[in-house]
């Protein structure tokens, strides 16, 4: 619970330097504090989290493993924090134009291609250790039940009529697009006049159609209370300001149905079997499906945080917190938005055929080597331009070379035969620098202990605010000083005296503490990684939490529990060097 309890240490803090909330969560009031909420809620007790749902008109490529690594990377260090009973929600979207298209393209019936495509993405997440609590597709019953329900919900109260929608429709996004948001373009392949939505690119048809229509545009000003008096509400700034703007230019009502002959696959209208309820209406609603809408969301809703990709943030910080409100249900806390992974400076996409292959590349690299690479180099704010050189050169550096290198030196068997922990003498590194006269640690010694000390605080503020490179930034740093600390004091140099052994031992005690809280704290980013290195270490699956890394006991003048243990079954190297041609 320790977020919870942090939540509730910022609500103090927060009258007084909410102007630096920008800066640091801690600051500001949490969005992941305990609220009581107003409308349809209840208390909420348990942290929720979402990916997107993916759609499945073709297979997972590498900017959708972004999104799920991102979520589950700071799912993983909520739990490692002690948050129980949390929802970790992914899945698939299934209806709507573009999937029954593909499906027809593919000669195949709609659910079944759903099925198969769907299951890619499942596999994807189990093979990269994305460790969902529920994995949703809109095709289930329980989903339609919700979806039915919700829709009546925003009839009843009177933000549904029937209308006509007469505008551009792109069906590569799903969205209805403004005439002043379209522009002339040219299809490459035909060579045709086509009309394109500027935001997106995508090729847009004029549409004249009876349908239901959502009042959106009565929800100008509560949406910018929201986004107002939330710092969070759209995270980081560069997407709350573009959020704004668009409220600020004002809101069109919403179409939020097609004809059912137009798009049999989809949810029908509840009532009128005519109309099929628009894809992202039905999609987003499956945020309240996975905890128990309409009966039992209460324990969860609102959502903690909403991971997206900058191109849907208008979908998840615009329609939809207007229909929770619609509906009377909170908007959420937080919709965490990134930027977008290219490659060769464009936009992966399957058409212009440059998508990266996520299978081939954890071949390639491991699961964890690819987390990695994705998460030091991807920021939120703006677009990374992938290549496998880079990640070549960034996982022998910091994986084979930092972590590896000092693993392989502090575990040698000419330097720890007996491999076990080795004990510290707190005699030849005292607390404080020259106090005693045998001492042997030198004023940078002390730096790395203080280091050492500070990181968990550093690095747990880095992952509350998705600052997920700097939290690898800071904790290779520390690394990186431990093995120039083993480098000063030579421990293969000492000789056999028992002081130069207890001088050697307390050197490797300390490089392995490094190593042990390093562990600790990446274990959100490379689960399976970080968990053979602790195991090598000796470090039981019991000593593996938080608290755990904010425990230096050498440091603190205490007796560390694990020395003398017997270290873990040496397993082989803990990251292979990869070759620079893969
Ligand atoms: N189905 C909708 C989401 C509905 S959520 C209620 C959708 N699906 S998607 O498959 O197109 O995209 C899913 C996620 O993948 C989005 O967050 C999107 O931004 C992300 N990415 C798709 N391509 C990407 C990159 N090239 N780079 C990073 N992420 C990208 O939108």
């Amino acid at each position: 619970m320790g977020i919870i309890q942090r939540g509730m240490r910022t609500i103090f803090l927060a009258r007084r330097t909410r102007f630096l909330c920008e800066a640091r969560w801690l600051v500001c009031p949490s969005p992941y504090r305990r609220v009581h909420g107003g409308g349809e809620s209840q208390q909420k007790e348990r942290f929720l989290i979402t990916t997107p749902i993916f759609y499945v008109n073709s297979v997972p490529h590498l900017g959708h493993l972004y999104s799920a690594v991102l979520a589950d990377t700071v799912h993983r260090w909520q739990q490692l924090k002690g948050a129980g009973g949390s929802i970790f929600s992914t899945g698939t979207d299934e209806h709507g134009l573009k999937i029954q298209q593909a499906a027809v393209s593919h000669g195949k019936d709609s659910l079944q291609f759903c099925d198969e495509v769907s299951q890619h993405f499942r596999d994807l997440f189990s093979k990269s250790h994305v460790g969902h609590t529920d994995f949703i597709r809109t095709t289930e019953s329980g989903h339609r039940k919700a979806v039915e329900h919700f829709w009546r919900k925003l009839q009843s109260a009177g933000y549904i009529y029937q209308g006509k929608y007469e505008g551009w429709y792109s069906t590569s996004d799903e969205a209805f697009v403004p005439d002043n948001k379209v522009m002339d373009s040219v299809d490459k392949t035909t060579g045709k006049n086509i009309k394109v939505a500027m935001e997106t690119g995508s090729q847009v048809e004029w549409m004249e159609e009876e349908n239901y229509m959502f009042r959106l545009s009565e929800f100008g000003p509560r949406l910018l209370k929201w986004l107002d008096s939330n710092p969070r509400a759209v995270y980081p700034s560069k997407y709350r300001s573009l959020v704004r703007g668009w409220l600020e230019e004002g809101l069109e009502d919403l179409s939020v149905s097609r004809q059912r002959d137009r798009l049999p696959w989809g949810i029908p209208v509840p009532d009128d079997s005519t109309q099929t309820i628009y894809v992202w209406l039905d999609a987003l609603v499956n945020y309240l499906t996975v905890c128990g809408y309409p009966d039992n969301h209460h324990a969860h809703w609102p959502a903690d945080c909403h991971v997206v990709g900058k191109d849907i943030v208008r979908f998840h910080a615009v329609y939809w917190p207007a229909f929770l409100m619609a509906a009377g249900l909170d908007p959420p806390r937080s919709v965490v938005t990134h930027s977008h992974w290219l490659m060769e400076s464009q936009k992966m996409s399957k058409s212009k055929g440059n998508v990266v292959d996520p299978f081939d590349r954890i071949q390639r690299y491991s699961a964890d080597g690819l987390r990695y690479f994705l998460l030091k180099h991807g920021v939120l704010e703006a677009d990374g331009d992938y290549s496998d050189e880079k990640v070549v050169k960034v996982l022998n550096a910091d994986l084979a070379g930092n972590i590896g290198g000092l693993l392989n030196r502090c575990l040698a068997t000419s330097l720890n035969p007996t491999q076990t922990f080795p004990a510290f003498s707190a005699d030849m590194f005292p607390m404080h620098l020259g106090k005693k006269s045998n001492s042997l640690a030198t004023e940078e010694d002390y730096k790395l202990l203080k280091t050492l000390q500070e990181l968990p605080g550093s690095v747990d503020q880095h992952y509350e605010n998705f600052h997920i490179y700097k939290v690898l930034e800071e904790t290779m740093l520390c690394v990186k000083q431990a093995n120039g600390f083993v480098h000063r004091h030579k421990p293969w140099k000492l000789g056999d005296s028992p002081q130069d052994r207890e001088w050697a031992g307390t050197v490797l005690h300390v490089a392995m503490e490094t190593l042990r809280v390093s562990g600790i704290l990446l274990q959100p980013v490379m689960p399976d990684l970080m968990s053979r290195l602790l195991s090598r270490l000796g470090v039981e699956e019991t000593e593996r939490s938080w608290s755990d890394a904010e425990k230096v006991p050498c440091a603190e003048g205490i007796e560390a529990p694990y020395v003398g243990r017997t270290l873990g079954a040496d397993k082989g190297v803990l990251f292979q060097r990869l070759q620079k041609k893969n």
